[in-house]
Order: structure tokens, then sequence, then C-alpha cells
């Protein structure tokens, strides 16, 4: 079982600072992902955890040993790469078998931990293979499987589904989460996309900028964003500018509301409401917020209607609802209402990394 710590990792690639002082404690058995845009230092952290290049500062602890001394193969870490990173000379038996080689393990072994691992992937047909003969999705197999032969304490992946189309991408996340929880291995795995994250991780560390803005469970990361950075990067939001009046009332899109205490005579102050917490043509089940809109655009998904309502002076906000009938039959230039319950609004300190006040 391996517990993974990282204590305030420190990266420049020349005056530039990719990595601000990173601290992280990963539970053992955990699928743990850092989520973030790109050049946020997510590959730059996950390559100092592998020993592909050395931290500046800050130490990295596995199972409570410290691994700085230790070169890239020492390390016991098995790294999976988004372009598949698969020999394409070797057969699919080879490409998997060459770090045991390397380790000079026997072999009779290599050839029956090779194998077992390749049924493990589903690639136990495949293994006289060229890399050439197997689609995307069987070559990041292949990636898995050389990656997992050698028995590593901790997976790394560095976005290991971005090179593969929509359908596949979900099978093999699917996949890639069974097969963590059966070998119950720590996983450490980078993505930009923030669903993938939420629905392969037990915790989500969301990154920004060279810092972690926050870690959680994929649920709280959603429910309770600890800033305005992570409710607009994870999941979609509709921010909105409060206008204090001084005490408890302020103006929020033309309406009066009553604001929670904690925001109470903060001096500026962005409100945000989920698409999917408006009522669309209903009334908020409790105390909130009702306003006029006139619809400009629909889109039907097959799961849901996305629409896009013009607030009079305040701009295009956009609701999610269930496509009943009613709300399908909606054309542009429609008017309709969008009511949201008190306590579905959140609100933020300004800034790109304001913190959430209530
Ligand atoms: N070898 C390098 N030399 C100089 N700058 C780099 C190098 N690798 C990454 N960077 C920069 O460091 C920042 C973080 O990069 P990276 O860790 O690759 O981000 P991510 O994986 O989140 O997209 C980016 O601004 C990137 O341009
Ligand atoms: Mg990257």
């Amino acid at each position: 079982m391996t517990r993974v710590c990282l204590t305030n990792i420190h990266k420049s690639y020349g005056s530039h600072a990719a990595l601000k002082g990173i601290n992280l404690d990963i539970d053992s058995g955990s699928f743990f992902t850092l989520l973030g845009p790109s050049g946020c230092g997510k590959t730059t952290l996950l390559r100092a955890i592998a020993g592909f290049h050395q931290q500046d500062a800050g130490e990295i602890l596995l199972a409570g040993q410290s691994i700085g001394a230790l070169s890239a193969n020492k390390r016991q870490v098995g790294m999976v790469f988004q372009d598949y990173a698969v020999f394409p000379h070797l057969s699919v038996f080879d490409n998997v078998a060459f770090g045991l080689v390397q380790q000079k393990v026997a072999m009779p072994d290599i050839r029956t931990r090779v194998q077992a691992i390749l049924d493990t992937v589903q690639l136990g047909q495949l293994a006289d293979r060229m890399p050439h003969q197997l689609s995307g999705g069987q070559q990041q197999r292949v990636g898995l499987a050389r990656a997992l032969v050698i028995r590593p304490k901790v997976l790394l992946m560095d976005e290991p589904l971005s090179n593969l189309d929509a359908k596949l991408r979900i099978d093999l996340r699917r996949d890639i989460r069974l097969l963590q929880q059966q070998l119950g291995i720590t996983t450490i795995y980078v993505t930009h996309d923030q669903e993938e994250a939420l629905s392969i991780s037990d915790q989500v560390c969301v990154m920004f900028d060279g810092v972690v803005q926050q870690v959680g469970s994929p649920w709280a990361i959603y429910r309770q964003p600890s800033n305005r950075f992570v409710a607009g990067f994870v999941g979609s939001n509709n921010f909105l500018p409060l206008r204090q009046q001084g005490g408890q009332l302020a103006q929020l899109l033309g309406q009066p509301i009553e604001l929670p205490r904690a925001v109470q005579g903060q001096p500026a102050v962005t409100a945000a409401v989920r698409p999917e917490k408006w009522r669309v043509n209903h009334p908020a089940a409790g105390p909130g917020l009702q306003v006029p809109g006139v619809l400009r655009q629909a889109m039907f998904t097959g799961r849901e209607l996305q629409l896009f309502v013009e607030v009079a002076g305040h701009g295009v906000l956009e609701a999610l609802t269930a496509p009943d009938d009613a709300m399908v039959a909606l054309q542009p230039g429609d008017t309709v209402t969008l009511a949201v319950q008190a306590t579905d609004i959140q609100y933020f300190a300004e800034g790109d990394t304001g913190v959430r006040l209530a």
C-alpha cells in the first residue's frame, strides 16, 4: 500500500515558475486526479513524481520514503502517456515484456506475467500483433499493461485518453477505473477534462497557474467550489455581478435579493448560479429570485435542453432543463422566466480566484 506525499514542490523553467509550492497528501489505493487548464503545471508535477526531472525544491515521499535521490527506473512507478509511446517495431508481447527484460526477470516468469497482465487489460488474444495492427484504444491498453507489468507502487497517467474519440474514451475510462479498483493501486491521473476528472476519481485536485486551488471529492469540488476559478472550470456557471444596497439587501439581475450573512458588507462580490439550478417557467421551490427573459437559443442534446436566455440589461444566461414537450416547444423570441432558490446561489469575492463567501 502506497501513500504519496508531496511537500512544497517548486519547479521553474528559466524565469517561468511552473509549480509554486505544491503540497498534496494522496491516500493509499486512491484514484487521485490533477485537473486544470493547459499550462497549469500538471505534466511538470507528474514528471517530477516519475523522476523524469528533478524539482527545484520540495520533497516527494512514497510510502514514507523520500524518492528524491532515486532515478526514474528505481522509483517503482509506472507511467502511461497520452501518445501511447509503444515501440513500433516490437510486438504487443515484447512491448509489455520490455521492462521485465531490463530487470533481468527469468524468461518463464516474464511469459507468465506478460500473459496475465495482457488478459487483465483485455489484450490476451493480441500478444503477437504489431502496434500498427492495433486501434488507438488497444495501443493505449498496451501502454497500460506495460506500466502495470512491473508491479509499480504507483500508477501515473498523463492524459491517457486524449487521443481517442469520444465513445472509446468513455469505455476505456470505465475500464481504467475498474482495473484500478481491482488492483487497489494508488493512481495519479492527469486530465484537462473536468467531466472525466469527476467521473473517474476518488479525489480531484484542481490546479491553476502552478498552484493547487482545491482538493476534494468530485461532489465536493462541484457542489462546494472553494473559489471562483474552481466554480467556473468544473462544470459551468453563470457569474452575475451583485449590487449591494447596504445591510442584507442587494440587487441581482435587477431584482431585490436578501444576502447571506457572510456576504453582507463585502465590497466586491460576484454571484453564481449553475445552469441546472434555474427553473424555467416555474417558481423556485423556496425563497429566491425570479427574473423575466427572452429565449435566444435552444439546444437539444438528447439528455437535456440547453437554453440561452437574455435578461434585459444583464446579458445572456445559460439554463439546463429536462426536455419535456413544453420545454422543447419553446422558440427563440419567447418570453420565459428563470427562477432559482436562494440556497442555490453562491457568492464569490471578485477576481480570478476570489474565495467563496457563501
Ligand atoms: N521544457 C520546458 N521548458 C520551458 N517551459 C516549459 C517546459 N515544459 C513546460 N513548460 C511550461 O511550464 C508550464 C506548465 O507546463 P505543463 O506542466 O506541461 O502544463 P500542463 O501539463 O498542465 O499543460 C507551461 O507554461 C509550459 O509552457
Ligand atoms: Mg500536460
